[in-house]
């Protein structure tokens, strides 16, 4: 158990990356147990840019969160914060005279503003690239908590994070409605999910709503194997096929679709699912159509789940400030949350293991996932 430091009074709430539903829930419950222990809390405006662009945001960059302004908002989707995928503290984007663009690492400097501002500790709600950030802050000398979202699930050393369950329900309710209009006109669907580099959201989603078959990223695809199953189903079964592709896809020997790149950003994937579509109905001749369900997934309301894991993620994480931790991961650890290096977390993407009990499943019921 690390040892107490000097009580807090002062604490800042982050949210950054993509947003994910579960974040408010995380806010109020950080806050709410954090006003109860006599401690004063701020929200940063985007991610850091409200401390980091007071031109921008005046004293505006900071949202004082109070029991008032936290109410009302645990099963509200995106965050009352704001939040950004675009500016990276280590990496910021500092234009010059001549308009050229250049990075400049301002965790120091960030690390100031805090001091300035009276804020003894920080809470970084994020996936990957945020809770990155947030260790390098911890290791400048700030006391800081993680709490790992992503919709993706990708992040290491958490059973889950919160996001996931609302973003997998709504692709399974998706999927059960494409399966009437499937089937009413015999037609292949093709429905590309969110997931980045990780088939989690498709395969969860694509065994819940009865796919047909499944491509992920962890298993590049062979079309012409997913073409048998559209075949055999149009003389066996019912005649029309529904695919998942997770947006990571990519064929045997073949890359993943990217839409852009951008210099110090994570590329954006898509248009894996256009390509399956395309191709397979070139395989086939069936009449094949595509939807893509994008950023809904990332909109709405927290299911249960994510409620309830974001509010335990939220008081574990001002638990974890109390003790005197910092640069470690609130985890879910069933039947408890527990905590974790940050270092041990990060920078280590976790995929969908071949032999988990969800793909053994998936096989068992016949779901091809074109290999
Ligand atoms: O990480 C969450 C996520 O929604 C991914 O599934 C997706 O690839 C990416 O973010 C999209 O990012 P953006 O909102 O920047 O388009």
């Amino acid at each position: 158990m690390p040892s107490p430091t000097p009580p807090l009074q002062r604490i800042a709430i982050s949210t950054g990356g993509g947003d994910a539903p579960g974040l408010n829930a995380v806010i109020r419950a950080a806050t709410l147990s954090a006003v109860n222990r006599g401690w004063e809390v701020v929200g940063i405006r985007d991610g850091y840019d409200g401390l980091l662009l007071p031109e921008a945001y005046g004293e505006g960059g900071l949202i004082a969160l109070t029991r008032e302004r936290v109410r009302g908002t645990t099963h509200l989707g995106g965050t009352i914060l704001g939040t950004t995928s675009r500016s990276n503290p280590a990496r910021f984007p500092v234009k010059q005279a001549d308009g050229s663009v250049i990075e400049v690492d301002r965790i120091d400097e960030l690390i100031g503003l805090f001091r300035a501002r009276g804020i003894d500790a920080l809470i970084v709600v994020g996936g990957d690239g945020s809770l990155g950030i947030a260790h390098r802050v911890a290791q400048r000398g700030m006391q800081v908590v993680g709490v790992p979202k992503t919709i993706d699930n990708d992040l290491d050393k958490t059973v889950i994070t919160f996001g996931f369950d609302t973003a997998v329900g709504f692709a399974t309710e998706c999927l059960d409605r494409l399966h009437t209009t499937a089937a009413s006109h015999r037609r292949v669907l093709v429905v590309e999910v969110m997931g980045r580099y990780a088939g989690w959201i498709a395969l969860n989603a694509g065994v819940s709503g009865s796919a047909d078959a499944i491509l992920i990223p962890e298993i590049p695809y062979d079309l012409e194997k997913v073409a048998q199953k559209v075949r055999q189903r149009a003389e066996r079964a019912g005649d029309f096929t529904v695919v998942v592709v997770a947006e990571g896809a990519k064929a045997v020997g073949g890359r993943m679709s990217v839409v852009d790149k951008e210099v110090g950003q994570a590329e954006r994937l898509g248009g894996a699912g256009e390509k399956v579509a395309r191709d397979l109905h070139a395989l086939t001749g069936k009449e094949t159509r595509l939807v893509v369900l994008g950023h809904l997934l990332r909109g709405g309301s927290p299911t249960t789940f994510d409620r309830l894991i974001a509010l335990r993620f939220g008081a574990a994480a001002v638990r974890a400030l109390e003790e005197g931790r910092s640069g470690v991961m609130v985890a879910l650890d069933p039947p408890t949350v527990n905590y974790v290096p940050l270092s041990a977390a990060i920078g280590r993407m976790k995929g969908v293991p071949l032999d988990c009990d969800t793909m053994l499943t998936a096989r068992e019921l016949g779901i091809c996932f074109g290999d």
